[in-house]
């Protein structure tokens, strides 16, 4: 099996190791039991039916696993996977190559499909559903369309974005899988792999500390032990213990809750520039110059989750814990928005 693994994205220097801490079976692809389950009776009927897996959409946060699950299915499957993604594909002609080599049953992975450009996405939907492409032989008034005939393959997308994903395009996946933020023990059990793979002794307590500060993200889960790892070994002897990784992630400047510049960012802005709240989405989107779905989708999810912004019908509020958080004494009686104070 032959598979193109390109990570978008990541710093080159990541790349090489990301690969070498990429789970290879699904077996080792930590957490996520129901998205797991269903892709697992999803390839089961398909391998008992002879037939290509239907086309499948993963979405959720940066570094849950996306890529990786195409992968897996690949190699679950073994079939080969083509790696593409949305912002490259200027014109349906590159796509033309990848989608006539394309064997039966053989994966067409499209990461950030919610960037392709209108005119590919309209090329792709009779291939999807048709398994047929019509192909632009000239242009201009004399243009004239081919139509080509596919193998029926599936294809995977991810994105991060879902909520710009258009109908049309959202309609033509029979398989749509969420991943969500991993609690702390999936992450201390990705570390341990990883530590394993990466040949570094760390204890559990050691393991526990860098899992509680990923950001519910097994890609910061292992950017943080390598990391801790560098340290432990100029440092501390080779070994990561919890003090090891409590004095390596201080020096990091790593968030004792795994928060980043963004997600500190938006706290900030509600708690110093807008009391606490509530605010709208809008708004902070404009202070903190970022879009307002991308706040949505892919920052708010993790703040929320962790109890530090709450969503009510009139906008964002910073709870208590997130005042604490930045050594702000919360306010007496925080605005959550929802009940009109008649006092
Ligand atoms: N469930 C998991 N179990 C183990 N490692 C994982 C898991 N999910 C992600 N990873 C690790 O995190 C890295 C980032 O995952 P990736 O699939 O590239 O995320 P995404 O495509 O969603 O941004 C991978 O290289 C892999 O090592
Ligand atoms: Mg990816």
């Amino acid at each position: 099996m032959r598979s193109e693994i390109t990570t978008p994205e990541v710093l080159p220097e990541e790349r090489v190791s990301d690969a070498a801490l990429r789970p290879s079976r699904l077996d080792e692809f930590v957490g996520q039991a129901k998205v797991k389950e269903s892709l697992q009776i999803a390839i089961d009927a398909a391998k008992q039916r002879q037939e290509p897996l239907d086309h499948a959409l993963f979405f959720g946060p940066p570094g849950l696993g996306k890529t990786t699950l195409a992968m897996l299915m690949a190699r679950e499957l073994g079939v080969d996977i083509r790696v593409t993604s949305g912002p490259v594909l200027e014109r349906p002609g590159d796509l033309v190559g990848m989608l006539t080599t394309l064997k039966p049953g053989d994966i067409l992975f499209i990461d950030e499909i919610h960037r392709l450009r209108p005119a590919l996405e309209e090329f792709l939907y009779p291939a999807m559903e048709e398994f047929r492409v019509d192909v632009r032989i000239a242009d201009g008034p004399h243009a004239q369309t081919l139509p080509m005939r596919l193998e029926r393959f599936t294809l995977i997308g991810a994105t991060t974005r879902f909520g710009l994903l258009t109908p049309p395009m959202r309609a033509r996946f029979g398989l749509v899988e969420r991943l969500s933020y991993y609690p702390p023990d999936d992450l201390a059990q990705i570390i341990t792999r990883s530590a394993g793979i990466l040949g570094v002794q760390a204890d559990a307590a050691g393991v526990a500390e860098i899992a509680r500060r990923s950001r519910g993200t097994p890609r910061v889960a292992n950017r943080l032990l390598k990391r801790v790892r560098d340290y432990a070994q100029v440092r501390a002897g080779g070994k990561i213990t919890a003090a090891v990784a409590l004095e390596a992630l201080k020096r990091l400047d790593v968030d004792e809750f795994g928060l980043d510049d963004m997600d500190a960012r938006i706290l900030r802005t509600i708690i110093e520039q807008f009391e606490g709240g509530p605010v709208g989405i809008q708004t902070i989107a404009a202070a903190v110059g970022e879009d307002p779905g991308t706040l949505e989708e892919v920052y708010e999810p993790f703040l929320m989750q962790q109890g530090f912004l709450a969503r009510t019908p009139r906008g964002r509020c910073a709870t208590p814990g997130a005042y604490r958080h930045f050594g702000y004494p919360p306010p007496t009686s925080v605005n959550t928005g929802d009940q009109p104070s008649m006092l």
